[in-house]
């Protein structure tokens, strides 16, 4: 229920602009692997192996090809800038030290690469803030699930260029498309200078 109500179009926005060699980092059980456009090639990392079981026998069923890979988002495995594009829905609400997930993301993805976002956020209305604040105890105990981070002001910060932002359902709902600069190096990240957030 909470899929359709808040986050219909999200996966479909998200995938259909991941191209080439793509990463999706907390890959589930590969809800978004319909989505993704006929060529690309797919890496799938994921914490939990249930999880990656069940993205197995779906990628099967719907015969995709997708290298999946039992690992943790904030240590990835991968040599820097392998990938053109990286994929994250609802995953930085749940990876612990979710900058630590940004960081690697970035190394990851070669200059020039995107970073492609489907997240549910910390509302900017406040009493939507309040209920969020009221929840996140439970949500956290019982899903692991944080409802009060804002993803974006870690792309600022490890120098993302933030191309495209959206935010709906109450400002809950953020999708994000970021660029990693070409000039890479001269950009900053965990390494460099931070940017403010609009
Ligand atoms: C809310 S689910 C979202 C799954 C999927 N991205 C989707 O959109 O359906 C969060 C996922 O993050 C995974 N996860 C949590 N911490 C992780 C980490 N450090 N590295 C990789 N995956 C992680 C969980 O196992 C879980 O599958």
């Amino acid at each position: 229920m909470f899929e359709l109500l808040l986050f219909a179009g999200g996966r479909e926005w998200v995938c259909s602009q991941a191209e080439g060699e793509v990463l999706e980092i907390a890959v589930g059980t590969g809800r978004n692997l319909p989505h993704y456009r006929d060529g690309v090639r797919l890496t799938g990392v994921e914490l939990s192996p249930a999880m990656l079981a069940i993205a197995r026998a779906r990628a099967r069923d719907l015969g995709r090809d997708v290298d999946f890979r039992v690992g943790d988002a904030q240590a990835l495995e991968f040599p820097s800038e392998r990938f053109d594009s990286v994929v994250a829905t609802l995953a930085l609400c749940t990876i612990p030290d979710e900058r630590a997930a940004v960081a690697e993301v970035r190394r990851v993805l070669r200059p020039g690469g995107r970073f492609l976002l489907l997240e549910h956020v910390c509302s900017p209305m406040l009493p939507i803030r309040l209920a969020e604040r009221l929840l996140e105890p439970l949500m956290l105990r019982f899903k692991g699930d944080h409802l009060l981070r804002e993803p974006v002001d870690h792309l600022h910060a490890e120098g993302f260029v933030v191309e495209r932002l959206e935010r709906s359902k109450l400002g809950i709902v953020e999708r994000v498309a970021a660029r990693k600069p070409a000039d890479a190096a001269a950009a900053g990240g965990s390494r460099g200078s931070t940017s403010p957030v609009p």
